[in-house]
């Protein structure tokens, strides 16, 4: 599995305490930036990620801004994303067994290091569970094909 990692100013020193959850996992990933602590807008990281993982050039997306927020609704406006924002362990779980979520968005600001570890182990530990919530899944995607616009 590859996954595509970025995060704002305000995610970086989170994103780079997880990046020792995939290091220790084995787990192959990019970590497009941002790389230092200066000021930079969140939809540039959320849409680069989101576009890395719906060309399926990478399986999965992990983002990190201060609330998580912002970030996930960027990469949520690329066909094929469907990013969360998680605070607890039980969504990020539920999010890949109902709704397949590909990019696990976090707040830098919301939960700290130890929480942050073990919400990207329990999403990544997930799988989904297809059959209803594939249908579920698929009623989304039909949105998608019905909303945007190609361009
Ligand atoms: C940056 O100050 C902050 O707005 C951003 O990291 C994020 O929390 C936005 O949703």
């Amino acid at each position: 599995m590859k996954i595509a990692v970025a995060s704002d100013h305000a995610g970086i020193d989170l994103k780079l305490e997880l990046l020792k959850v995939l290091d220790a996992r084995k787990i192959d990933y990019t970590d497009f930036g941002t790389h230092d602590h200066a000021s930079t807008d969140y939809p540039t990281w959320g849409e680069l990620v989101g576009n890395k993982v719906a060309s399926g050039e990478f399986e999965k997306g992990l983002l990190v801004c201060g609330t998580g927020v912002g970030i996930s609704l960027a990469a949520n406006k690329v066909r094929g994303i469907r990013a969360v924002v998680c605070s607890e362990t039980y969504t990020a779980t539920l999010s890949r067994n109902h709704n397949d979520s590909n990019i696990l968005a976090l707040g830098a600001r919301v939960v700290g290091a130890g929480l942050g570890s073990a919400i990207l182990e329990a999403w990544l530990d997930a799988e989904f569970e297809g059959e209803r919530h594939l249908r579920r899944v698929d009623m989304i995607r039909a949105i998608e094909e019905k909303n945007f616009k190609d361009v």
